[in-house]
């Protein structure tokens, strides 16, 4: 049983060729003892995931894959809204590195002209009352090989189309490590509330017609941002509500 006696921030970074998931070896690494800090790139993935037991296509050399280890002490509520945090965290990376570009999609999807050009998938081990550790993974396209591209099931885009320079993926790796880090320092104080400006002014949705799709139903009303702990406004028949958790998706309509 972890506890938060071990906490303690250790920064490293493991670079590997070619593995199964950044995401899986984070676990199997934090699985063992507290592991914050510990960041893992891969050239390439061979079982890469993404949300809903979705694959995330991997190809070798060309794309961002990495995932991120921290401890939280709290519990499940302390990381409410972290996905859409980490979101703004990969934005302010591209635009440091010229990229002003990427609009966000509830939960946590990154996308260029409504096409999907990255995704975070966020993993939680440990006590779900008490002291878990956190693996965020990020997957951002800047290359992708049109053979890769074809065997993504929903509409794509990478970074060169949007760059009319090539975007170094070294430097585009340190952006992201460092703002990933500011923002897992700071997020047990601040929570979502400090991120929330910045993710409502690059919503792809707000304002907008939108299908809820839940286990069982779904729902049309227009989207309105996130609330303070990052749940999903929506304006239904004039009355706002909010939505949170895994088993919603949306889509505009
Ligand atoms: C999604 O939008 O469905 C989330 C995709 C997350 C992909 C990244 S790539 C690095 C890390 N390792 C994985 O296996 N998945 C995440």
């Amino acid at each position: 049983q972890l506890d938060s006696s071990t906490f303690a921030i250790r920064p490293r970074l493991s670079l590997y060729s070619t593995i199964t998931s950044t995401n899986e070896l984070a676990r199997e690494a934090a699985a063992e003892c507290n592991e914050t800090g510990l960041v893992i790139l891969a050239e390439q993935q061979t079982e890469g995931r993404g949300r809903r037991g979705r694959k995330w296509v991997s190809p070798l050399g060309r794309n961002i894959y990495l995932s991120v280890v921290w401890g939280f002490e709290g519990g499940v509520q302390v990381i409410e809204g972290l996905s859409l945090a980490v979101g703004v965290a990969v934005r302010r990376a591209l635009v440091n590195c010229g990229v002003d570009a990427l609009a966000f999609k509830w939960p946590n999807d990154l996308l260029w002209e409504n096409k999907k050009l990255g995704g975070i998938l966020l993993e939680v081990l440990g006590d779900p009352a008490g002291f878990c550790q956190v693996v965020v993974g990020v997957g951002l396209n800047l290359n992708m090989t049109t053979s890769s591209g074809g065997s993504i099931d929903q509409p794509w885009a990478d970074i060169s189309q949007i760059s009319s320079t090539p975007i170094s993926r070294n430097q585009l790796s340190v952006s992201l490590v460092k703002e990933l880090f500011d923002l897992l320092v700071n997020y047990q104080q601040r929570g979502f509330g400090a991120y929330r400006d910045e993710w409502k002014k690059n919503d792809a949705f707000d304002g907008k017609g939108v299908t809820l799709s839940m286990l069982n139903k779904s729902l049309q009303g227009i989207a309105r941002g996130v609330d303070d702990r990052g749940a999903l406004l929506i304006e239904i028949d004039g009355a706002l509500q909010s939505f949170s958790g895994g088993e919603i998706s949306m889509r505009g309509s």
